[in-house]
């Protein structure tokens, strides 16, 4: 996603320059272009060579500086990025940017920006909360500067509270969200995700072996594209997406209630949730015991087939169905296809390695009416991406 973006990193005289360090080397690895902008302060905390053999561009951190070609380097430095990210920013640099000075590589650049601009402010939590430094960043925000959050904690000067860095994997995650394009704003959502348990007694139960990952990479990535998303998630562990709905949910019935609740008033509807088939047809209110008997029969009796009591109920939704299967994988997608009316489905071998429950990454078979697609290996988080491409389609 980042492939090829222009990125200006602005970098400021905070303690925290080190994990800067850490950030242009994620955004190389996600292929963006990074130039690297350093204050004489911020070169007392990192060389500016670290960033130059990271970025493999030269840092910028005199104006005056005689460099290689004859380009008025601050103008062509505002006109070369696509988003500029000051990471540390200081208060003083704050305060400098809101007042509009350029008395500095990094504050003239800002004066003749043509990009936006992201602020990932990190100082002392009284510095953060000194009623100038707040009125700047209010100030920055009404003029569209994105204003990241700070993180909480103890900071390096011993004090505890906010006015720490926002770790580098989210100001990532911020700069990737701001190149997403929001291709399924005002689109709503509801995404099944992880494995149903059916309880035998108070302690035991009946489960899968699903984790959720794949629900919980399409929710997050819906989300970034600007669908309203409800996660109705059974039995995950994953830490919930920002900005989801979440529906926390236990056995297939449960599932089965909630997502007839939103149905009808969703666009699409996304199921990777390993709900059971049967559950014990009786509970037993006490834990059973191990004297009582030689052997133990558990009757089961049939759960509701969610998916094809739903589509009986479609009228424009979109919907996608998963399916796990270890033998004849196109054949049975195939006839779950047909027989539940869905738009598609992605099909995977449970039996590959690499694939199927619990694993980051997948190896599926996309079908539909007219084509069976195979992926090779790849991310569960990439496969998100190809899977929404398609519901854009769908929806198309
Ligand atoms: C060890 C040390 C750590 C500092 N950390 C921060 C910080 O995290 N945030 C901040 O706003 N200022 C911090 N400062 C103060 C700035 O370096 C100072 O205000 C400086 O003028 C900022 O210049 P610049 O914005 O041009 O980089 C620190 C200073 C020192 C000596």
């Amino acid at each position: 996603m980042l492939r090829n973006k222009r990125i200006l990193i602005g970098v400021t005289g905070g303690i925290a320059v080190y994990k800067v360090v850490d950030l242009v080397s994620r955004l190389k690895k996600q292929g963006a272009e990074v130039k690297v902008i350093m204050t004489e302060h911020a070169t007392e905390f990192v060389a500016p060579l670290t960033f130059q053999t990271l970025s493999k561009n030269v840092v910028y951190t005199d104006m005056f500086a005689t460099l290689s070609n004859m380009d008025v380097e601050h103008i062509s430095l505002a006109k070369w990025a696509d988003l500029i990210v000051i990471a540390p920013a200081t208060a003083n640099t704050i305060a400098k940017i809101d007042l509009g000075l350029a008395d500095n590589m990094l504050t003239t650049v800002l004066l003749a920006k043509r990009s936006p601009v992201m602020i990932a402010p990190a100082m002392n939590t009284y510095m953060l909360n000194h009623k100038a430094t707040q009125n700047h960043l209010k100030n920055l925000a009404e003029d569209g500067f994105i204003i990241l959050p700070t993180d909480e904690g103890v900071l390096a000067c011993g004090d505890a509270g906010s006015g720490k860095l926002l770790a580098p994997e989210k100001i990532l995650e911020a700069i990737q969200d701001h190149f997403t394009v929001k291709d399924l704003e005002g689109v709503d959502i509801v995404v099944t995700a992880g494995g149903t348990r059916e309880p035998i007694d108070p302690v035991r139960y009946i489960g899968n072996r699903s984790s959720g990952k794949m629900g919980y990479a399409i929710s997050e990535a819906a989300r970034k594209r600007g669908a309203t998303v409800h996660l109705i998630s059974a039995n995950s562990s994953l830490e919930v997406p920002s900005g989801v709905d979440y529906i926390p949910i236990e056995t297939t019935e449960e599932l089965y209630k909630e997502a007839s609740r939103l149905f009808d008033t969703c666009d699409v509807y996304v199921s990777p949730a390993a709900p059971a088939d049967y559950r014990p047809k009786v509970f037993h209110d006490q834990k059973i015991k191990h004297k009582d008997q030689e052997n133990l029969t558990i009757e089961l009796t049939s759960n509701p087939d969610i998916i094809k009591a739903l589509s009986e109920r479609k009228k424009d939704q979109v919907m996608v169905a998963f399916a796990a299967e270890s033998e004849k994988l196109v054949e049975h997608a195939k006839e779950k296809l047909k027989s539940k009316h869905v738009d598609f489905i992605v099909a995977n071998n449970i039996k590959k390695k690499d694939a199927g429950f619990a694993t980051d990454t997948n190896i599926v078979t996309i079908i539909d009416k007219d084509s069976a697609v195979d992926y090779a290996k790849q991310t569960k988080k990439d496969l998100a991406e190809i899977i929404l491409n398609k519901i854009v389609k769908c929806l198309e």
